[in-house]
């Protein structure tokens, strides 16, 4: 049997937990395949796509900061990509790159089947509009909650995210709007933060009215990025949930793209967050 390649491409990549998580995906479904981190220089993306290509690699995760170049070195594009003007995922077949967008798939996964709370006629509040915010409106859009809310620190970018969505949001009949952050008084059933605030050590960019207890309040990142996010929603009676789910269920997305073949999320979520207690 012969060992296919893949790969996450970042800069920086060390951190990155995908090459792990790939290689349980690939010890429980016994597929063949080897899968590493590489660092590529900033300004040296499309090279290394094509490299990685003429070494035989099948296919690559992409992470900061080259999301959107990879939407934009793609021969063709999934809808998602599209959508959202950023790639997580190559696949890269018979010369050719294709990319798609597993995060919002990821996230959708991890809120319904993780946190066990559907989306269909929820109310939801999307804090923040740059490439991460981008990346997740239309999945979550195609689960039909009643309303999302957009609110951003620059309220123009939340505008034009909310305007970009307005077709599909009207398919799955969604209302969806943006709003200041002054305006926000409603509680909401689910909040995600998807804001980089927490990397400036800053508070969450919303007021604590938006939360009520027993609303689910998520944060895309993990680790201590998320603490601060977790704890202020704790403290506000919120079930907080961090992105950990989300990180093991796009990775399964891109590994179903790949492989044909959908690993198991559940015990990896649960052996990774062992691995990462502190
Ligand atoms: P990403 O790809 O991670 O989304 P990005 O495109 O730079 O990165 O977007 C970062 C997001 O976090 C934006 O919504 C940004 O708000 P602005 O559009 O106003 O820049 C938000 N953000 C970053 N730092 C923040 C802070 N200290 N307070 C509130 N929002 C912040």
């Amino acid at each position: 049997m012969t060992t296919d390649l893949y790969c996450v491409m970042g800069h920086p990549v060390a951190h990155s937990r995908s090459p792990w998580i790939h290689a349980r995906f690939a010890a429980l479904t016994g597929q063949a395949l080897a899968y590493e981190a590489r660092l590529v220089p900033l300004g040296g993306f499309a090279p290394a796509v094509r490299g990685f290509a003429a070494q035989g690699g099948r296919g690559c995760n992409v992470t900061v900061p080259f999301k959107q170049q990879a939407a934009a070195l793609a021969d063709s594009r999934s809808e998602r990509v599209a959508q959202a003007g950023a790639a997580n995922t190559l696949v890269l077949q018979g010369g050719r790159i294709h990319a798609d967008n597993t995060d919002g798939l990821g996230l959708v996964a991890d809120i319904e089947q993780g946190a066990g709370v559907l989306l269909a006629g929820r109310d939801v509040l999307l804090v923040g509009a740059g490439g991460a915010a981008a990346g997740v409106l239309a999945p979550l859009l195609a689960r039909a909650p009643r309303r999302i809310v957009v609110c951003n620190r620059t309220p123009l970018r939340a505008q034009e995210l909310a305007v970009r969505h307005q077709g599909i949001a009207s398919l799955s009949k969604t209302e969806l709007l943006a709003l200041d952050q002054q305006a926000l008084e409603a509680d909401f059933d689910i909040i995600i933060n998807a804001t980089s605030s927490s990397l400036s050590g800053g508070p969450p960019p919303i007021p604590p009215q938006v939360l009520r207890a027993g609303s689910l309040a998520y944060d895309m990142m993990y680790g201590p990025q998320a603490q601060g996010f977790l704890d202020w929603a704790a403290a506000h009676g919120a079930l907080a949930r961090d992105g950990l789910g989300m990180l093991v269920e796009q990775a399964a997305e891109s590994f179903a793209l790949w492989r044909g073949v959908r690993p198991p999320s559940a015990p990896v979520l649960a052996e990774l967050r062992a691995l990462l207690a502190p």
